[in-house]
């Protein structure tokens, strides 16, 4: 399947100095309120905002634009769950049926776990047979009008995207912490390449200093 070249889809991550999305526990309110409100008007100019499951399962995110004026309805809520492991009494699913909802499962997925998705307002895609197939994924929400799509981790979803070469740009601030733990997400997980000379190469297109918060916001393009 071609991938779609006017198709813009964008990795925006806070991370600590040494890395991290989150610490060790699973805390990931990691950047500054600026830096917060700058997420929020990315995501108002988005069609969707994607997510992996445990980060719905850690964070229980609503995945809203707030902190800014905008008139705009809310993009799309997509979340990567293979096997529909979302909770029912989740802030994304309590509200599916006013905000557009997707949830991504593969053919683990169970009848009943997908129809009781359903009931909660939320459209159910099937694609891929044990993780989610991305690149068919992305190739299909193209084709259902797609055109500008935020992907917010974590770091496995961050791995299979950018692995997958489906990312144009990487947008990541950099918080003056160091958290350390060896059990705490990095901004890109996954299997890894063995050498560097197989790691992906992006080129540095913007740096901005937040100089009252110590943070640099990095945007790359590959
Ligand atoms: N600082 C930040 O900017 C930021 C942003 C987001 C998240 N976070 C943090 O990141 C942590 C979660 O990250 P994570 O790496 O554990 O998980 P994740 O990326 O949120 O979710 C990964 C899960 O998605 C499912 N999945 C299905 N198909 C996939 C595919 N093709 N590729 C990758 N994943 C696929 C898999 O679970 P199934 O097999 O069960 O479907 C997989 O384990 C949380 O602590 C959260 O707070 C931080």
């Amino acid at each position: 399947m071609k991938f779609p070249t006017d198709l813009k889809v964008i990795i925006n991550s806070a991370m600590t100095l040494d890395g991290k999305l989150s610490s060790y526990t699973g805390n990931s309110r990691i950047s500054s309120k600026k830096d917060l409100v700058r997420v929020h008007k990315l995501r108002s100019k988005v069609d969707a905002i994607v997510v992996g499951i445990n980060t719905v399962l850690i964070d229980n995110p609503m995945l809203t634009v707030r902190f800014i004026r905008n008139n705009r309805s809310c993009p799309t809520r997509i979340i990567i769950d293979s096997y529909g492991r979302i909770p029912l009494d989740s802030k994304i699913l309590k509200t599916a049926a006013t905000i557009k909802t997707i949830i991504v499962v593969t053919k683990q997925a169970s009848k009943d776990t997908i129809e009781k998705i359903k009931e909660l307002g939320a459209h159910v895609i099937i694609v891929g047979s044990k993780l989610v197939n991305l690149k068919k994924l992305f190739a299909m929400l193209y084709k259902m009008g797609y055109r500008k799509i935020l992907i917010e981790g974590g770091g496995e979803l961050n791995w299979s995207c950018l692995h997958d070469g489906i990312v144009n740009e990487l947008i990541i601030t950099i918080a003056p912490i160091v958290l350390g733990g060896r059990n705490a997400i990095t901004l890109v997980e996954g299997r890894g390449y063995s050498t560097i000379s197989q790691g992906i190469k992006l080129k540095l297109t913007k740096i901005i200093q937040n100089k009252n918060d110590n943070e640099i916001t990095l945007y790359y393009n590959n």
